[in-house]
């Protein structure tokens, strides 16, 4: 493709992204095909011979397009946000476009120092310390590998330069809540902690973790001459947006010596706004933090921030150093290969710097808090309707309901919940994960796409009640 036709292709494609956002909430927002419709419609093989790329343009209008669920639709109310303003759209175009890889400083300063000016711009808007450095990686699952694995050698004492985990003497063990979200698990596990060192603390009435239970484990463990090595608290877990108290969990690893890693992957995006900071109130206790830009704030994904305390124990830990990579400035930059695992890195600081200048802060505060008055108005709606509960408490954008009917409980309860649910998604009105709560199936509301409004919100609550109390069990 000459730059010319890739001008006419991508004016074309950049008016097809603006027909699509313009309309989007004329799409079912969940995607109506059944498993295996779209691959079936696909050739099985490559082609042998270039096609014309309208022809590929025509595909993904009659083949991708029925496939897609609509994160960006106003009635979108599932999983997490996931928004990507067209800011940030353009931002990635333009990081593709460029097709520059930060392997290091060298091989594209601007990568490297727009990162380090983004991740502090970051830092200054969620009120972090300038003791904090931060690094954009892909996820929090990374991010939260990658700290475990900061714990783990610092407790060992950099034992990977020895025999690694295998010639340690006593198993080190990992702290979470049992509402933690799932890629912890994974971390301690692909950090070769083991699942038999994995601990799952009690947590509160609000699922919050209990900071006593935590310390009564750590020193039972240390009774028996194991090795507690980190704890992972979360601000805004997965299901119901609890909040650990990270002041307390602090206080306990620093008592024991523990890697504090704070998994704030949703609620962190909150923390620009003043009022929500007691949310992690202690966070400066923590030796690193990650913080999800790609969910609620708005920048597409995958733009994770990864806050740390000790720059130099990361580099340590993450560092290889072969002489093909070397170059004359390294020892005045960062070479932010040695802040993660993978070599290669995209320029995902551009779309951040897009957004958050066409936005400005003022306007990203102003759609959280609107979202924040949409859940504390459905909460209330919710609280006021016969048959209708709230499970946890409301902090932030997530809700957690159910509708029970007099007479309806245990498996014939989850049937209704679970049934009203999916027929909601099933019209394609909106969209809703339902999650298990204490062993029962309830319903999240996740709002906060950025094209939400009060009006989304309340067509949502009229569709609720009219499949749930006009439903088969209603
Ligand atoms: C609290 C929490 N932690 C971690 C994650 C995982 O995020 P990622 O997809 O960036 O790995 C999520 C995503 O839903 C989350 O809600």
């Amino acid at each position: 493709m000459t730059p010319e036709e890739f001008r006419r292709l991508g004016h074309q494609l950049v008016d097809w992204v603006a027909d699509y956002r313009a309309g989007l909430a004329q799409h079912p927002v969940q995607a109506q095909v059944a498993p295996g419709e779209i691959r079936a419609r696909l050739p099985a093989a490559p082609p042998e011979q270039p096609e014309e790329m309208q022809a590929v343009l025509t595909d993904l209008d009659r083949i991708v397009m029925p496939g897609i669920t609509h994160w960006q639709s106003p009635r979108f109310f599932g999983y997490f946000p996931a928004n990507a303003p067209l800011a940030g759209v353009l931002g990635d175009l333009v990081s593709t476009g460029l097709g520059v890889i930060g392997l290091s400083w060298q091989s594209g300063p601007a990568v490297t120092e727009l990162e380090e000016v983004m991740t502090d711009w970051v830092r200054q808007m969620v009120g972090l310390s300038a003791a904090w450095s931060g690094v954009i990686q892909d996820t929090a699952s990374t991010s939260t590998l990658v700290a475990l694995l900061c714990a783990r050698e610092r407790t060992t004492g950099y034992a990977m330069a020895r025999g690694g985990l295998q010639a340690e003497d006593r198993p080190l063990l990992v702290y979470a809540s049992a509402h933690g979200h799932s890629s912890v698990e994974k971390a301690a596990l692909l950090a070769g902690f083991g699942r038999a060192h994995l601990r799952l603390v009690p947590c509160d009435g609000t699922h919050a973790m209990r900071a006593e239970a935590l310390a009564a484990m750590v020193e039972e463990d240390l009774a028996r001459g194991l090795r507690p090595c980190a704890v992972v608290a979360t601000t805004g877990t997965t299901a119901t947006t609890a909040l650990d108290p990270v002041g307390a969990i602090a206080a306990v690893a620093r008592r024991h010596g523990l890697w504090l890693h704070v998994d704030a992957a949703m609620a962190g995006s909150a923390m620009i706004l003043p009022e929500c900071r007691w949310m992690w109130e202690g966070i400066e206790g923590a030796d690193s933090l990650v913080l999800n830009a790609h969910k609620w704030l708005g920048v597409p994904f995958d733009c994770s921030l990864h806050f740390v305390r000790d720059p130099q124990h990361l580099v340590r830990v993450m560092s290889t150093n072969p002489s093909y990579l070397q170059s004359a400035a390294d020892g005045q930059v960062k070479n932010l290969r040695d802040w993660g695992i993978p070599l290669g890195r995209r320029f995902r600081a551009l779309k951040l710097w897009f957004v958050i200048r066409e936005q400005g802060v003022a306007a990203l505060r102003a759609r959280l808090r609107r979202d924040m008055a949409n859940a504390r108005w459905l909460a209330e709606q919710v609280a006021a309707a016969p048959g209708w509960r709230l499970l946890a408490p409301v902090p932030l954008q997530t809700l957690c309901l159910r509708h029970e009917p007099d007479g309806l409980s245990g498996e014939a309860l989850d049937a209704h919940t679970t049934g009203w649910a999916e027929r909601i998604n099933r019209s394609g009105a909106a969209y809703l994960t339902p999650a298990l709560l204490d062993g029962r199936w309830m319903v999240r509301v996740s709002i906060g796409a950025e094209a939400t409004e009060r009006a989304d919100v309340a067509a949502l609550w009229q569709a609720m009640r009219r499949e749930a109390e006009g439903g088969p069990a209603g």
